[in-house]
């Protein structure tokens, strides 16, 4: 099966095209530095024929308000006509889990835009919610700096690997549509103050971490669970301390307050 990954050359895009190869399809990635584009719609056309599924995992290359809102729109508006001239039966895309409770931010305006362009095309589709990478903790930390202080607010996450992801969209894609958003998260839950505060003493990075209930996330004033998925969500199997471990050689100890015991029994 021709498998169309928009955006296969990012980290989960990699990721998954290299997991579709291993599983026997004919996964190509399509991005600017492989001749495709969704904005411009350079290359489309052509690295469509003949897909039966494509999955966009791209991401916006600024991350201003107008610019983003213009990716992700302009690129679906496209993107779904294209499929639809190729004849392409499901159209997966990777969004955020809670994406709707967060349009505070006009990153996730855009993810919400892009979600309703989909639900509204003529290709059946399937769209996933993930919870934050693991590799976007490091992201979420300098974000939130103010020369050695980290402001954080205690909202619980439950991240998830980026290997995880890759896995969970594969499987969905050479599945049939759901019409409808699927949830995917890590195996635990944490404060988020209380899990980068471990992280970065794992490091030995002297940034002090304040858990603020003012402070805000990524320019979004989340409650307790705001980034939670709900009960139905699929669970990566890959622990955080596991991949922090192989992937930075160091070991992470969790200091009580950081992770949350129920989901660790
Ligand atoms: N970060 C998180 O914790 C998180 C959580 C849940 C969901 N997500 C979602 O996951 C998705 C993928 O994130 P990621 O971190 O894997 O992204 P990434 O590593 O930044 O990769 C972005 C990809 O988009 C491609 N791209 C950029 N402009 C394009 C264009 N005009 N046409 C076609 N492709 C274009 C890039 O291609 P080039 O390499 O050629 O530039 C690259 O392959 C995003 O949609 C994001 O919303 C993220």
């Amino acid at each position: 099966m021709k498998i169309v990954v928009i955006g296969g050359t990012g980290l989960i895009g990699s990721k998954l095209v290299a997991n579709l190869g291993e599983n026997g399809q004919d996964a190509v990635a399509a991005s600017p530095n492989s001749g495709v584009n969704t904005v411009t719609g350079e290359g489309l056309a052509s690295v469509l024929t003949g897909a039966s599924v494509v999955v966009d995992v791209s991401n916006a290359p600024e991350w201003d308000d107008d610019a983003v809102m213009h990716f992700f729109t302009t690129s679906s508006r496209n993107l779904l006509p294209a499929e639809a001239a190729a004849g392409v039966g499901h159209h997966v895309a990777l969004s955020v889990v809670g994406t709707d409770r967060l349009t505070e931010s006009g990153y996730f305006r855009a993810k919400l835009a892009q979600e309703e362009l989909i639900k509204g095309s003529t290709i059946p589709y399937t769209i996933v919610h993930a919870t934050q990478f693991f590799e976007f903790m490091n992201g979420i930390a300098d974000e939130a700096t103010d020369g050695n202080m980290v402001r954080l607010p205690p909202a619980l996450i439950q991240p998830m690997a980026a290997d995880d992801v890759a896995t969970a969209l594969a499987r969905v894609a050479v599945r049939p549509p759901k019409n409808r958003i699927v949830e995917i998260a890590g195996p635990d839950q944490f404060r988020l103050d209380g899990l980068i505060r471990d992280m970065l003493a794992a490091r030995n990075d002297p940034r002090e971490v304040i858990a603020d209930p003012q402070a805000r996330y990524f320019g979004i004033a989340p409650s307790e669970r705001t980034l939670l998925p709900g009960d139905d969500a699929r669970l990566g199997a890959t622990r955080f301390e596991d991949w922090f471990t192989h992937t930075t050689g160091q070991t992470l100890r969790y200091n009580s307050r950081s992770v949350i015991e129920a989901s660790h029994a």
